[in-house]
């Protein structure tokens, strides 16, 4: 059996679907006891059903400051240790579908509810995950940001400014533990284009989709969709403590997109 994160507790949140429930499943299989959280119960039930005796649900909407001193209390209270926290959960702003999020038309309303998720959420978990991990002295906080937290995105300024915010934060939180001598670390994931249901409804499922999905990745190198088991193997090396001397350190998942531009020339000319 695997044992990369044998006798660590872990919590994930937005973990019912998508990049959360596979870093569930990822810490699962190596030997970790994960509390899978989410606002969907009826998804997060089952993904921790599907993971045994190993996993447990809890509802924790990271907006809320007393649901994480609910959730961090009853794992110290059950497993007395809190090793990894995964701050994942996140919203594009467009899952009720199309609103304006560009820089000239967006509600303030609509650019307020991506930083409460996205930024308040992060702020909050990191500031909880420190108290809880404070005991042991030693953890890894890890922090879902984007590749759209390092460049500009015309049509989605909260979800870009948001992530840039995160992936800066994590640093800080990364100083500030260190600072304190805790062998507390705090990274941040910028992974793009995996395909998970945060992109259903950009994608359809009509006999467009295909050709939609395509365009969506006509710029990445790899030109393909990640896969949410590929972000989840990055976060078990975080969580693990093969990766004990990173921390503040931002590691980018978007099949080489970063790595150039769209105006990179094919030939030198
Ligand atoms: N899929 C991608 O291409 C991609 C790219 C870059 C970054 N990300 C980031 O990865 C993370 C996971 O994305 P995904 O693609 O799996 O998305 P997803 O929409 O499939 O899953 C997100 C999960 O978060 C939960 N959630 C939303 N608001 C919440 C809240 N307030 N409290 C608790 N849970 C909440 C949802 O219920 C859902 O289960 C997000 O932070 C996202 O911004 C995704």
């Amino acid at each position: 059996m695997a044992t990369k994160l044998k006798g660590k507790t872990a919590l994930v949140t937005g973990a019912a679907q998508g990049i959360g429930a596979a870093i569930a499943r990822a810490f699962v299989a190596e030997g970790a006891f994960v509390y899978v959280t989410d606002l969907n119960d009826e998804l997060g039930h089952a993904v921790a059903a599907e993971l045994g005796d190993r996993a447990r649900y809890l509802h924790l909407d990271v907006r809320d400051e007393s649901q994480w001193q609910r959730v961090t209390g009853q794992i110290l209270g059950e497993r007395g240790r809190l090793d990894v926290l995964v701050n994942n959960a996140g919203i594009t702003g467009f899952e009720q579908g199309v609103v304006a999020q560009d820089p000239e038309h967006a509600r303030l309303e609509d650019w307020q509810a991506v930083h409460r998720t996205n930024l308040d959420g992060v702020f909050l978990g990191c500031k909880h995950g420190i108290r809880a991990m404070r005991p042991a002295g030693a953890g890894s906080i890890i922090n879902i940001s984007s590749r759209s937290g390092l460049v500009g995105i015309p049509g989605a300024a909260a979800y870009a400014s948001s992530k840039a915010a995160v992936r800066n934060h994590s640093k800080t939180v990364a100083l500030y533990c260190a600072e304190q001598g805790l062998a507390i670390r705090c990274n941040s994931i910028h992974p793009a284009a995996i395909l998970t249901p945060m992109w259903e409804p950009m994608l359809g499922d009509g006999p467009d989709r295909a050709a939609r999905m395509a365009a969506l990745v006509r710029d990445t190198p790899l030109r393909r969709f990640g896969r949410s088991e590929e972000v989840a193997a990055v976060a078990l090396l975080l969580a693990s403590d093969e990766a004990a001397y990173m921390t503040g350190s931002e590691l980018n998942l978007d099949g080489g997109l970063l790595a150039g531009s769209a105006v990179t020339p094919a030939v030198i000319e």
